[in-house]
């Protein structure tokens, strides 16, 4: 890794604005943290799988900056994104005696960094914290933006708030150890920009897969920055999601429903929003916005990058009317009616709604291959 190359990226938000810092040999240096402010304590949240490799040089590199710093460590996985973990870190925050000022580092990918920052947000009514993503999707999504959340086991995401971290260090050296599978399922969120808002980095991204999956430093740095340009740009506008932002989201009403209704953990939540992506680009084709060559072009990248194209069965006897009773939980619906980010045209999102029998063909459709 080049490490002399420090990208940024600014999420422009008037008082709450902050950087993305993107590089290798990022995390465990303490001058990337050397603007943050003063407090007599800080706690890394991490979990079983990144806490060992990761947390004792995060801690080293803060030590000299706060006087005490504690490490939870929580069960790994998002079938833990629970109350049961939330509490965990209440329980390390006040155990320590931490205090308004306590400095919350989310250490992990986007579960430790949705939980971490929901944590942030409630305890003592809104402490500081930071991300530090070390999987692709949250480099490239999650850590960005200040959607913070836990799942209840009638919906994914259901319980957070909207609070933004005071830095975002993307350090691309913590890819490394990524799992394969883990990688992909960061791709899935990484394609999604291009659909909604940049074809030529669709393009780009078609030229440059075999690269992203090699772990190239300098296709992943391109990745991470372009990304999280476009999601600044779409937060910068939306913070909290009054419109512009539900685009973000595309992939993610078919996406979701795989991950409840096969079980939480069961898929990635990038594969399930991979797959999600194929479906939604069908919906779109059936609305009349896009054309087959547009759905097979979508369609070839995502499986490109080690995603499944195809959607699962849901143990039930009606599987199109049990897609169809989870998608009727998302946060875009409205009096019982699914609201789907669509494709408007190559490069263009827009939220529609669209009669059941048609999401049933698609669904039929996409299940079966
Ligand atoms: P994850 O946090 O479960 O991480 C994936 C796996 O990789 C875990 O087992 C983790 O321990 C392991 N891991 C993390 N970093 C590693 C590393 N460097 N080396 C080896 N292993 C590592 O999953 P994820 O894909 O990062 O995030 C998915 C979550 O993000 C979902 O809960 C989703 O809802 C959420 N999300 C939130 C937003 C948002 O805007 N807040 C956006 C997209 C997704
Ligand atoms: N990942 C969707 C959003 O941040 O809005």
């Amino acid at each position: 890794m080049n490490t002399s190359d420090l990208q940024t990226v600014s999420i422009d938000l008037a008082e709450r604005s902050y950087h993305i810092a993107i590089r290798g040999s990022l995390f465990d240096n303490p001058l990337s943290y050397a603007e943050l402010p003063a407090a007599h304590s800080a706690l890394i949240v991490t979990n079983t799988i990144v806490g060992p490799l990761y947390a004792e040089r995060l801690q080293r590199a803060l030590a000299g900056k706060y006087p005490q710093v504690h490490t939870v460590v929580l069960p790994d996985g998002e079938a833990y994104k629970t109350w049961e973990s939330l509490n965990l870190i209440f329980d390390a925050l006040l155990g320590h005696g931490c205090d308004r000022k306590t400095m919350l580092f989310a250490l992990g990918g986007g579960v430790v960094g949705d939980m971490t920052g929901f944590a942030a947000a409630s305890y003592m009514r809104g402490v500081p914290f930071v991300q530090v993503p070390t999987t692709l999707l949250a480099q490239v999504d999650s850590s960005v933006g200040g959607k913070t959340a836990i799942n209840h086991p009638l919906g994914k995401n259901m319980i957070g708030a909207f609070y933004q971290p005071l830095k975002v260090i993307c350090d691309l050296d913590t890819l490394k150890t990524l799992p394969a599978r883990e990688l992909s399922a960061g791709l899935a969120e990484v394609i999604k920009y291009g659909p909604i808002a940049d074809m030529d980095f669709l393009a780009w991204l078609e030229s440059n897969m075999p690269a992203a999956l090699a772990r190239e430093p300098a296709a992943l740095a391109h990745i991470v920055k372009r990304s999280c340009e476009i999601k600044a740009d779409v937060v910068g506008q939306d913070e909290r999601e009054s419109g512009l932002r539900a685009i973000l989201n595309f992939g993610h009403t078919f996406g979701h429903a795989i991950e409840a209704g096969l079980g939480y953990g069961e898929w990635l939540h990038g594969e399930a929003v991979g797959c999600g992506m194929v479906m939604a680009a069908h919906l779109s084709q059936r609305l009349g916005l896009v054309d087959a060559f547009f759905v097979n072009r979508l369609k070839t990248l995502i499986q490109q990058a080690g995603l499944p194209v195809k959607a699962p069965l849901l143990a039930a006897a009606d599987n199109a009317g049990r897609y169809l009773e989870l998608m009727r939980l998302d946060k875009k619906s409205e009096a019982g009616e699914i609201k789907f980010v669509v494709i408007a045209q190559p490069g263009r999102a827009a939220v529609r709604s669209a009669p059941d029998a048609m999401v049933r063909q698609v669904i039929d459709a996409c299940c079966a291959g």
